[in-house]
């Protein structure tokens, strides 16, 4: 009975919004208290706790036939991988069997789309396009709303200087201020208007933090760095989720110098809830309780719950260690219920946002789950994202040529696709993406180019190899290919599954006789273009250094096929750039532009007595941060500077000209880096501050301005403040942070 009346009230609530049963008006945090008094201590904990689904997961699942009894009992606040209107339904159906009728919370990994699959966000990352990024959240939101989904485990906001890490192909890359801009890009595309609305869902800033720096690139393992780079490197993107609204954190499995994240206080109360005001609740990452006492940190489940529920973190996802013990701690006096009260009202706080209260089914409707998971509009985009997103390394002639090879002619008489991904569906989605079972749904390479072609041209294919074994048995069939034709395609690269959670490399190279294959195909003498399919930085030094041209694809997603046609027949003029720094061996890992400056500088690569590099490499990077290469040419002239001295309250507008001075239409992104020359605290080479994207017709130019500030002055001092230094700044701006074209400088006073 009494249930009915709090549900009736519920719903009275959402009928007139704000106003309940008592006629007053009262806040999300009202409603979440009222509903707190009637709960009991079991009913609390259940809310903390979080399980997987049965039918897919991402780690190690527990499998227990109580979890439907424990949603009927109220015991259970969220579900993972559960999607779909069905699945969602029945289990909101036995939520509202409890006594108190709480809604759960479905959540899900929609990382690069639900249906519609986008590029991987490293790939995202480097079409350096803020509105196409925010665009493909809010598709991917769009899509998993309607599937009855609530909240994505995304976006994943780790800073990474490792390609040997599986996980860099989940982030924005190396850049703490790209990655600033992307995450809150992400988070406003998964929210879009605001929790409440029917295609919002939550966005959850993961993994807090510095999960990217694990040592050697090894998943999971520990991180060890100083506060200086924590707060200059790794807490930003963090901090700019946060600032942007995201609605929840994940913290991570790592421990950050010595102390697990999901225990770690500093982290989750001190800077998140405290520093920076965080209003959302904290879920653990899966198990990583848990796994507190595989770190040795805690003794058992229960010391694993009592520092974690302490040190701030309100959701325990899958290790049981809360359901376990959080009652029993409780009870004992070591955890206050006023600890246990916050964490729960921060989580029915999200619950009444998203509406649940009113209609705990509003999200899982089949209709607008068919509408929007089959809207062409959103292929649309997924196809321009993924334009965007390719990187052109390379674009030179072909041998005994005069003109770059890309763009490819559509009336090319015959065009040879070789190689293990060319008609592979599956391989263009990358890893993360929802698993369905049917993939008409993908465009393949082979299909894409297809349709470009003129009806009198003919595509040719041959495998050649596969992606990860050593049988050359294709090489003769696909060089025998490659010569009948007058330009050749070859599409390489990484597995779908090679690069992703726990998918860490210590070699970064082509796997398998892909590179063999390159080279036999290359000995024709024939034209040749080469698609490296990858979700991370990889090597390929043989390839770089012969093959005239090179498309960096990524994982782009269901529209691969077509984007990769567009670029390469010139339908789109190409404007990526690499978000990561390429490395040339993977001694040369971690190998990042905004490097601190040494004591021992080397300048070039003569320049190796006694200089902080190594005798037997190169200093700079295969393809540096920034870098990537147009159809077009891009001029830099006649840099101003408003005024040459500025003190904390002034600005500087920077302006100069960029012409489009080759011959086709086509985006630059201009790189604004600034060198502090000396400061209290060693400062890097160079760091980016701004970028613009840019579009100009061919032979047109345009003034271009940014604004400098004390914003982009200021770094954090020996003691942690955000500050500025009088002295001397360099202004770089240039096409990638190793190409800079124009320079000056200025002094802050
Ligand atoms: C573990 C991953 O680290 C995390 O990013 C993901 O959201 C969860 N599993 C849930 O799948």
């Amino acid at each position: 009975m009494f249930s009915k009346i709090f549900y009736l009230c519920a719903f009275s609530v959402s009928i007139f919004q704000v106003v309940v049963c008592t006629g007053q008006k009262k806040t999300f945090k009202e409603k979440a208290d009222s509903v707190l008094r009637l709960m009991t201590l079991e009913e609390k904990v259940g809310q903390m706790n979080q399980y997987s689904g049965n039918w897919a997961h991402t780690g190690p699942i527990t499998e227990d036939d109580n979890k439907l009894k424990e949603i009927k009992e109220g015991k259970l606040g969220s579900m993972l991988n559960i999607n779909g209107v069905q699945h969602t339904t029945e289990l909101q159906q036995l939520a509202m069997q409890s006594r108190l009728k709480i809604p759960l919370l479905f959540g899900q990994d929609v990382i690069h789309g639900y249906r519609t699959t986008f590029p991987i966000p490293l790939g995202e990352a480097a079409s350096w396009d803020l509105k196409a990024i925010e665009q493909s959240a809010r598709i991917a939101a769009t899509e998993a709303a309607a599937a009855g989904i609530h909240w994505t485990f995304a976006p994943m906001v780790d800073i990474a200087r490792d390609p040997r890490w599986g996980r860099v192909m989940e982030g924005a890359g190396e850049d703490p201020y790209l990655g600033s801009l992307i995450a809150t890009a992400r988070v406003k595309g998964f929210q879009g208007k605001g929790l409440g609305n029917i295609d919002a869902v939550m966005a959850c800033a993961k993994h807090f933090a510095a999960y990217g720096a694990a040592i050697g690139g090894r998943d999971y393992n520990s991180v060890d760095m100083s506060d200086h780079t924590l707060w200059e490197i790794y807490l930003p993107p963090f901090k700019a989720a946060c600032e942007a609204g995201a609605a929840t954190f994940m913290n991570s499995f790592n421990d950050l110098n010595g102390i697990p994240a999901s225990a770690n206080a500093y982290l989750q109360k001190t800077i998140l809830k405290g520093k920076w005001k965080f209003k959302g609740f904290v879920v653990s990452d899966w198990g990583s309780i848990g796994e507190m006492v595989k770190h040795g940190f805690a003794k058992n489940n229960y010391e694993a719950a009592l520092t974690a529920v302490n040190a701030g973190n309100d959701m325990d996802m899958e290790s049981r260690a809360y359901k376990d013990n959080l009652v029993k701690l409780v009870k004992e006096g070591k955890v206050q219920v006023s600890t246990i009260n916050e964490a729960v009202k921060r989580i029915l706080v999200k619950k009444f946002e998203m509406g649940l209260f009113d209609d705990p089914y509003r999200f899982s409707n089949e209709q607008r789950e068919q509408r929007e998971i089959s809207d062409p509009e959103h292929r649309k985009i997924g196809r321009s994202v993924a334009q965007k997103s390719i990187v052109l390394l390379k674009n030179d002639p072909a041998s005994g040529q005069q003109n770059n090879l890309l763009p490819l002619s559509k009336n090319i008489k015959t065009v040879a696709l070789i190689g293990p991904f060319a008609k592979s569906k599956l391989e263009m989605l990358g890893f993360w993406s929802t698993g369905w079972p049917d993939s008409d749904y993908i465009v393949s390479q082979y299909d894409g180019i297809l349709k470009k072609l003129s009806k009198s041209s003919q595509l040719l294919y041959s495998r050649g190899a596969n992606i990860d074994d050593t049988i050359t048995s294709g090489f003769a069939e696909a060089v025998a290919t490659a010569r009948q034709a007058d330009v050749v395609i070859v599409s390489v690269g990484e597995k779908s599954d090679m690069s992703g959670e726990a998918k860490s490399r210590s070699s970064i190279r082509f796997t398998g006789v892909q590179e063999e294959l390159v080279k036999a195909v290359y000995a024709t003498g024939k034209p040749m273009v080469v698609l490296v399919n990858a979700g991370r930085p990889l090597i390929f030094n043989w390839t770089a250094d012969n093959v005239p041209a090179i498309l960096y694809t990524w994982w782009l997603g269901s529209e691969a096929g077509d984007a990769i046609a567009d670029v390469l027949f010139g339908d789109y003029n190409p404007s990526g750039k690499l978000p990561m720094s390429f490395p040339r061996s993977e001694g040369q890992i971690p190998i990042y532009y905004n490097h601190l400056k040494t004591g021992r500088p080397a300048e070039n690569d003569s320049d190796r007595f006694y200089r902080s590099a190594y005798i037997d490499l190169s200093i700079h990077p295969k393809f540096p941060f920034g870098y990537g290469l147009s159809y077009t040419t891009f001029k830099y002239e006649d840099l101003q500077l408003s005024t040459s001295k500025i003190n904390n309250a002034g600005t500087i507008d920077v302006s100069f000209k960029l012409s489009n001075t080759g011959k086709y239409d086509g985006e630059e992104v201009v790189q604004l880096y600034l060198h502090d020359e000396f400061a209290s605290v060693v400062r890097p080479v160079k760091e980016l501050k701004d970028f613009k994207k840019v579009f100009l017709k061919a032979g047109e130019s345009k003034v271009l301005h940014f604004k400098i500030d004390k914003q982009k002055l200021s770094f954090y001092n020996q003691h942690l403040e955000w500050t500025t230094e009088p002295g001397t700044f360099e202004l770089m701006i240039g096409s990638s942070s190793d190409d800079i074209r124009l320079k000056k400088n200025f002094e802050l006073i």
